[in-house]
């Protein structure tokens, strides 16, 4: 008999989809409408974020410029470029701190643009919030060396740099004074600002560890597992996603490796220690400590910086370790919508035992889903090589790139995107420099600008 309960069903699946899509882009989409209508502004307020915290101050500082009447472009950093600030006469930036001192990834072309010009900006005066945390070694590294460089270009400090640990709202209410007094803003306005020391929370749902599986036994790395969790259809993401678990006050932030028509939440953990042995938190609670049934609070984070256009022609994915999480989404999807111009780089230590899910890599290669498939051991000699499926060799990713200039480029020419999700330091920032001597520097610039070099590194 014909039944319409499968359309409805379908037809409200769709519309889920539809509205996350929507709700997710909405401040793309916002921002490119508004960098239009302010785009003569000679305020600019730029934000350097990840996790939201700065952008959403640097939205506090803009709408208060806009009450009092200033035009204001507001911009991610990356956008923010020489030709941008000769135009500009106040620049606020308010930028975080990720790896040992690094940039957030939508900041991390600023410096390197600015340094490649030798441009001045005497007219300019600028002032900068940096957010950070003084357990790391490079507190606020990165608020600092964008001070700097605007210095040694001649700009004109119109309030100094205030570095805040952990979001310390006092602190931030403290560089919202300055500009007060540097008569910036006015001084009424500081009345009606409220700062939390809370990074912006998203809605949060109760998940069920499933299960877990060991998936490198003997490997010379530490262990890694693919952990499962039942979503129970509480809430929809999309491949390139992050998952946040609350534990213990703290967040734990996940890439997720699974769809959502696969109905559970799929996870790569390499488990981490401290140095006195006893378990990290979140990897140990999910790679050890949480039974059958157990519950965490969980909220996803929406990262429209590692999404990717449906109409992608061919991807490019890169990673190493548990960066294959963030990597397989993205496979998952495209094998369901037949987008099969695949080439996967992927790099582990043992090509005997970091073989994490061979099985479906295999199948997708043999069904040529992944037109090329290259996994880069550091740890191998030729006899292990030559028992890998696809491309093997003994190095690292980076080296895969080079091998493969050629390849590459035609990639590159005929319009491919770059995902690239894993280590931040040991691996994405040697990539970067790889990338970027194959490609040159620029070309990489403008493959961020056309959101054809995206990552999840962490
Ligand atoms: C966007 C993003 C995506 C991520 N995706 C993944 C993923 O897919 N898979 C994955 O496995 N991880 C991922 N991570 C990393 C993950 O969030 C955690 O950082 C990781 O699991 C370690 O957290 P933990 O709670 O287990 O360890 P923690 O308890 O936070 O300890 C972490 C490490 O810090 C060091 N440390 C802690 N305390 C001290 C101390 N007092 N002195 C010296 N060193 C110390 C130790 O070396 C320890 O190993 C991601 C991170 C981000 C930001
Ligand atoms: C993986 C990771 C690395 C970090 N590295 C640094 C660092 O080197 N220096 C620092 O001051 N803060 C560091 N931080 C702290 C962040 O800068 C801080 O949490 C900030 O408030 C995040 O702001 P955002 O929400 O705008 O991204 C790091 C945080 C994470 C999660």
């Amino acid at each position: 008999m014909l039944t319409v309960a499968p359309y409805i069903q379908a037809g409200v699946l769709t519309l889920a989809w539809v509205a996350f899509t929507v709700w997710c882009y909405r401040t793309v989409i916002a921002r490119r409408i508004e960098a239009r209508q302010h785009s003569d502004a000679r305020t600019v307020v730029a934000f350097a974020s990840e996790s939201g915290s700065a952008e959403a101050l640097s939205l506090q500082l803009v709408d208060i410029l806009r009450s009092q009447g200033a035009k204001v472009l507001h911009q991610p950093l990356n956008q923010v470029t020489p030709d941008r600030l000769s135009q500009c006469r106040s620049l606020f930036v308010i930028a975080s701190t990720y790896g040992e001192g690094d940039a957030p990834d939508n900041g991390r072309f600023f410096i390197p643009s600015l340094k490649k010009t030798l441009a001045i900006y005497p007219e300019l005066g600028f002032s900068i919030l940096g957010l950070g945390d003084t357990t790391y070694e490079h507190f606020c590294g990165f608020s600092y060396d964008i001070n700097t460089v605007l210095l040694e270009r001649d700009a004109q400090v119109l309030a100094p740099l205030v570095a805040v640990d952990r979001n310390d709202p006092e602190t931030i209410a403290s560089w919202f004074t300055q500009l007060a007094d540097a008569g910036v803003i006015h001084p009424d306005q500081l009345n009606s600002i409220e700062f939390s020391d809370k990074a912006p929370v998203n809605p949060q749902y109760p998940l069920r560890f499933k299960g877990r599986r060991h998936l490198n036994s003997g490997s010379p790395g530490a262990p890694i597992y693919e952990v499962t969790l039942d979503v129970r259809n509480q809430f929809s993401w999309q491949a390139g996603d992050i998952i946040q678990l609350h534990l213990q006050g703290q967040i734990r932030e996940y890439s997720i490796a699974s769809i959502p028509e696969e109905s559970e939440l799929t996870l790569l953990i390499r488990e981490q220690n401290h140095p006195d042995g006893s378990p990290g938190l979140g990897s140990g609670w999910l790679c050890h400590q949480a039974m059958v049934n157990d519950t965490v609070g969980a909220s996803v984070r929406c990262n429209p910086s590692f999404h990717c256009s449906a109409d992608a022609e061919k991807l490019i994915l890169i990673g190493n370790g548990s960066g294959l999480a963030g990597l397989r989404a993205h496979l998952k999807v495209r094998d369901m919508s037949g987008q099969h111009d695949n080439w996967l780089i992927f790099g582990e230590r043992s090509p005997l035992f970091d073989r994490h899910w061979d099985k479906q890599l295999t199948e997708w290669y043999d069904s040529e889903h992944l037109t090329y498939l290259n996994r880069s051991y550091s740890r191998a000699d030729s006899l292990e090589l030559a028992s890998v499926t696809g491309e093997a060799s003994r190095g690292y990713v980076q080296d895969v790139v080079s091998e493969h200039s050629d390849r590459l480029k035609r990639w590159i020419n005929a319009g491919a995107t770059i995902l690239v999700c894993g280590s931040r330091d040991g691996m994405a920032q040697d990539l970067e420099h790889q990338l970027g001597s194959i490609l040159g520097s620029e070309k990489l610039e403008a493959l961020t600008a056309e959101g054809r070099y995206r990552r999840d590194v962490y």
